[in-house]
């Protein structure tokens, strides 16, 4: 079975002095950012959580509290990047902080705008505020492939984007608009990642607003048959976290000042449908079941795909982890 140490052995980080850095990890306690901390624990860095727990959870960084080799270089504080003073708190003394924190989920933004907006628009602005008056060294963000709204153009490149189809797309495009201010006013050096449909380990299955990877995967699980809003055939760049992970590291070294306020698409660079992935976790599984379809999602386009040729020649980024070996990992993962 393999394990987070399985995943994060690779070096990333080449030379960069990562035991002598701080960073903070907003959303650390979540999908991506646990994935994140576990490689910078592994690697040697002290690394700070802000997390309000909405939808992270204290499963994700336990075993990392519970490690003796990392307890002392990990510091997790409970608070809220709606609130100014906890951003203040969670910089001061942060080398460098890699934001992942925000309300994912463009069905939860169309039920709840008011809050998305709250959190990742005013909350992104308070981060921004806080690490600038920290002077971080970089200011790496999560940025999403939602912003290419309902431009159909294949392979997504990162400055051709078409209008926002939900609340969510909107305050993620606000992100990318805010750090550019903030990198060409104050001079933050900032790096924002548009990431395309993560999955991988301690991703929630639960809840309306799980992500579909961890839904499917959890009903064959429980030998249920999948469902699938429309035919099947929409498709996305599933990108496993590791490979998301990897960007994030990159981005928080890369020293060329040409790489620096910059937005990356952070994929595979290649597409699969959801009727592939439900078959490929049907034969993963052994779960004999027919996926059973109902009407298209509100807010979804039908393809995605990224080219990542921009991410590969100025970060360096090179995805190590197709999409039939992250759901063969997910799979044996227990
Ligand atoms: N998972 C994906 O496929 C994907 C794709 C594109 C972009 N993103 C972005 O990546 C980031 C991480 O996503 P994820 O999939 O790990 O989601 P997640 O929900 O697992 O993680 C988000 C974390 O942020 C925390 N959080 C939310 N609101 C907060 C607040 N007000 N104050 C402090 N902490 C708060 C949550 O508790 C959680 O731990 C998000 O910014 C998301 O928009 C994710």
């Amino acid at each position: 079975m393999p394990t987070y140490q399985d995943l994060y052995q690779t070096t990333w980080h080449a030379d960069y002095p990562l035991a002598e850095t701080t960073v903070l990890v907003t959303g650390g306690a979540g999908f991506i950012g646990h994935h994140i901390v576990t490689y910078l624990l592994i690697h040697g860095a002290k690394v700070r959580v802000l997390d309000n727990f909405v939808t992270g959870h204290q499963h994700n960084l336990s075993p990392l509290l519970q490690n003796p080799a990392y307890a002392n270089r990990l510091e997790v504080i409970e608070g809220d990047i709606r609130n100014l003073a906890d951003c203040q708190k969670a910089c001061l003394g942060a080398d460098v902080v890699l934001h992942q924190a925000a309300l994912g989920s463009v069905p939860r933004s169309l039920q709840d705008p008011i809050t998305t907006n709250e959190v990742n628009i005013g909350g992104f602005l308070n981060m921004l505020v806080a690490a600038r008056d920290a002077k971080v060294r970089r200011f790496v963000y999560a940025a999403s492939s939602s912003t290419y709204g309902d431009s159909v153009g294949l392979p997504k490149v990162e400055d051709v984007i078409g209008r926002p189809l939900s609340p969510y797309a909107v305050t993620k495009y606000v992100n990318e608009l805010y750090a550019d201010v903030f990198a060409r006013t104050f001079g933050l050096p900032v790096i924002g990642l548009r990431y395309f449909n993560v999955f991988g380990p301690g991703q929630d299955p639960n809840g309306p607003y799980a992500a579909v990877i961890p839904k499917f995967l959890a009903a064959f699980k429980a030998h249920q048959a999948p469902h699938i809003n429309g035919d099947g055939t929409v498709s996305r760049d599933f990108t496993f976290a590791a490979n998301a992970v990897q960007a994030n590291i990159k981005a928080m070294i890369v020293s060329a000042p040409e790489a620096l306020n910059q937005v990356y698409n952070v994929a595979l660079g290649a597409r699969t449908s959801l009727n592939e992935l439900a078959s490929t976790l049907q034969n993963l599984t052994g779960a004999p079941l027919p996926a059973t379809h109902g009407p298209d999602r509100i807010g979804d386009i039908a393809h995605s795909q990224a080219d990542i040729s921009k991410a590969q020649q100025l970060l360096g980024y090179a995805p190590t982890i197709t999409v039939p070996e992250g759901l063969k990992v997910l799979v044996s993962w227990g």
